[in-house]
């Protein structure tokens, strides 16, 4: 089982308790602590009340319809999400209010109203209608965090197509990857991403694999650069975005979807090489996402300006930047940058211009800001803050308490949320003005969500250490992985049998019921909150001609929460050296994307097998991580473990 390096400091802190602040309560729109029991004991009623919200086109005749694991939510009804986000809007008179906020990196600002963004919306689905993409066609993206993003997502949903966005981190080899394995039929990149003052090519970096994607028919491609970079563009197939979108008209009516329509596609790491391809549909994602993005933020949309710093690239950034936010007719801000760029400040002007009230962002981030020093936060105005917010890792005690006192100033609840990709919103959350806080614990399962610890056995542990579980239905989970449902059964709906999800996380449940995330229990790392297969870096890894044989683990680091670390052993007429080590970084690099470089790579002649030939991962992360060494015994040559543990020793001092 892989750890994550704070979970000692995790369990050693259950005593430390902070109910939700008084006048935060008093102001809460939801302060009454009886929503759990009520949820409990209707789940289907809980969350029909929320689906209630959202405009439905047509009724729908069942809640839920549950044949294990396949779940249909809001059975028959038909609604469009786009409609929702953005024409409900703009009809109910808020058409003038600012839906995002834009930062550039470059400092470039512009507020996009609710108006603003249905206009482009709805050109760029004409666009893509126009291109002849139809309902459940699959549509990839590959932009930075421009407003065209969004805007190209609630286009997608607007005429049913499928999204499929790719991280703008990624290499061009994932992104091709991603398309060809959900056959999508156009892509809409941009000519560059800014990376630290650079603009860094993103159509030309894609041409050659453009080559390679034989379902793509059309390419649309933002301009972010204004021309600065170099953007081949093959006559067509490629078209500039803004030239096309000038050319057809705003209107463009939403088209009613079935509440089971596939919503978007998002590729994660799994256990393999191939990543999986997430699966969402309409009706009840956008219910989930609207409930837990309004509960747990305790969102008033008329005064709050709420900034989720993640990537629209993640789940994070498609649930709570895209869709709930909108949804539930939030102020957002939408940031392009880093944290560090131009400079270490930079959150806190932000927070401070556009006096921004709750802020989620991720415990690396966190992490970040407190190296950095209090100095930094401590000079900006950071009163508007009501609310903080974490996500994508275990958050280390100490994290979240410099989180709550140097930067929400004591007065905000800090909410700890777990989810995944699969579970489409948050699962495990405190509501701010009900649910008292622990550091480091997520706390309880949301209103109507059932979750549980198990022991190996599969029981049900009511104290102690285990497997995560979730055992009932809920709206945004994932209906299947695009175009592989035998591996969506085995990968989640079988270990526990059909009806209870395995997570694939360790927990431990304490004695007031509250849920304690450890990490991962299989072969996933999770780098700064963003998930990494060891095996798809081993089969980059591979992939390079002087590399023989790749073993890769995650071991714990004080910033990133894992570091990739990778046991490379060279084909034996190499010799390994700097070199060899910057070339295989930016091999990874390449078929991965920088994210995915390890930390650190130990050369090692052999890697420890079993004497069946199975590589001892658990072994190597024993090693890495300096831990006292198990039964070796079934290794095949045991002084292989030694030898490693010197080059480890030796790497270390570097
Ligand atoms: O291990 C958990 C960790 O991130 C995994 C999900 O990763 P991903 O699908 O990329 O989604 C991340 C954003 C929702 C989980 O299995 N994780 C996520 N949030 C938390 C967390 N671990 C502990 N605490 C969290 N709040």
């Amino acid at each position: 089982m892989s750890g994550t390096g704070s979970d000692l400091e995790v369990t050693m802190h259950t005593e430390e308790v902070y109910d939700p602040p008084e006048d935060f309560r008093a102001n809460s729109e939801f302060n009454d602590p009886s929503v759990y029991a009520r949820a409990e004991a209707d789940p289907s009623g809980w969350w029909a009340s929320w689906a209630e919200k959202l405009k439905w086109s047509e009724p729908w005749h069942q809640v839920l319809d549950w044949n294990a694991p396949w779940a249909r939510w809001f059975v028959n009804g038909k609604l469009n999400v786009s409609e929702n986000c953005l024409d409900r809007h703009v009809e109910a008179g808020n058409g003038g209010k600012v839906a995002y906020h834009w930062v550039g990196e470059d400092g470039a600002q512009r507020d996009i109203t609710y108006a603003q963004l249905l206009d482009e919306t709805s050109r760029i689905a004409n666009v893509l209608k126009g291109l002849g993409v139809e309902p459940g066609d699959v549509v990839g993206i590959y932009l930075p965090m421009i407003p065209e993003a969004p805007a190209a997502m609630i286009a997608c949903a607007r005429i049913g197509a499928v999204h499929n966005v790719v991280f703008g981190g990624f290499s061009a080899e994932a992104v091709r990857e991603r398309m060809v394995t959900s056959s999508a039929k156009v892509l809409i990149t941009a000519d560059a991403t800014l990376r630290r003052g650079k603009p860094l090519p993103m159509k030309a970096a894609l041409d050659e694999a453009l080559a390679e994607m034989p379902s793509i028919e059309h390419v649309l491609v933002a301009d972010r650069t204004g021309g600065e970079v170099t953007t081949p563009m093959t006559e067509g197939r490629d078209h500039w975005l803004r030239a096309a979108m000038a050319d057809v008209t705003a209107d463009c009516p939403p088209v009613p979807l079935d509440s089971e329509h596939p919503l978007f596609i998002l590729y994660t790491s799994g256990s393999t090489a191939s990543p999986k391809g997430i699966l969402h549909t309409t009706g009840g994602y956008l219910t989930g996402v609207t409930a837990t993005h309004k509960m747990i933020f305790d969102l008033k949309a008329e005064t709050d300006v709420y900034w989720c710093a993640a990537d629209i690239g993640w789940v994070t950034g498609h649930s709570y930047i895209v869709y709930g936010a909108l949804a539930n007719g939030a102020t957002s801000v939408l940031y392009e940058g880093a944290p560090d760029y131009p400079h270490q400040g930079r959150f806190w002007e932000i927070i401070q211009e556009y006096k921004v009230t709750i802020l989620y962002t991720a415990p690396t981030v966190i992490r970040s800001f407190i190296k950095w020093g209090r100095e930094i936060p401590d000079g900006y105005d950071l009163s508007s803050l009501r609310l903080l917010g974490s996500v994508g890792e275990p958050i280390n005690p100490r994290a979240w308490k410099w989180y709550r006192s140097v930067i929400g100033g004591e007065r905000c609840p800090v909410v700890d949320t777990w989810w995944q990709t699969e579970t489409g919103h948050a699962m495990i959350a405190p509501l701010p003005a009900i649910t008292a806080t622990k550091p480091g614990s997520a706390t309880r399962p949301f209103p109507g969500i059932s979750a549980a610890v198990v022991n190996h056995e599969g029981d049900i542990v009511e104290e102690g250490g285990g497997v995560l579980t979730l055992r009932r239905p809920w709206p945004g989970m994932a209906r299947t992985l695009y175009g592989d449902d035998d591996r969506f059964v085995e990968t989640y709906w079988t270990r526990w049998g059909r009806d209870v999800y395995d997570v694939g996380d360790a927990a431990r449940i304490d004695e007031d019921g509250y849920i304690w995330i450890l990490g991962r229990t299989d072969d996933v790392i999770n780098v700064s909150g963003h998930r990494l297969s060891t095996m798809e870096v081993e089969s980059a890894l591979v992939g390079h001609k002087a590399v023989a044989e790749a073993a890769v683990i995650g071991k714990s680091d004080e910033q990133t929460g894992q570091a990739i670390v990778a046991f490379v052993t060279p084909e034996h007429d190499v010799e390994p050296d700097d070199e060899l080590k910057a070339s295989l970084s930016a091999h990874v690099a390449d078929k991965i994307g920088k994210l995915a470089r390890p930390k650190q790579i130990i050369w090692s002649d052999e890697l420890p097998k079993t004497r069946s030939g199975k590589i001892m991962r658990r072994l190597l992360r024993d090693i890495a991580e300096g831990r006292e060494l198990g039964d070796v015994t079934t290794l095949r040559d045991p002084s292989v473990v030694s030898l490693i543990g010197e080059r480890v020793a030796a790497g270390d001092e570097d």
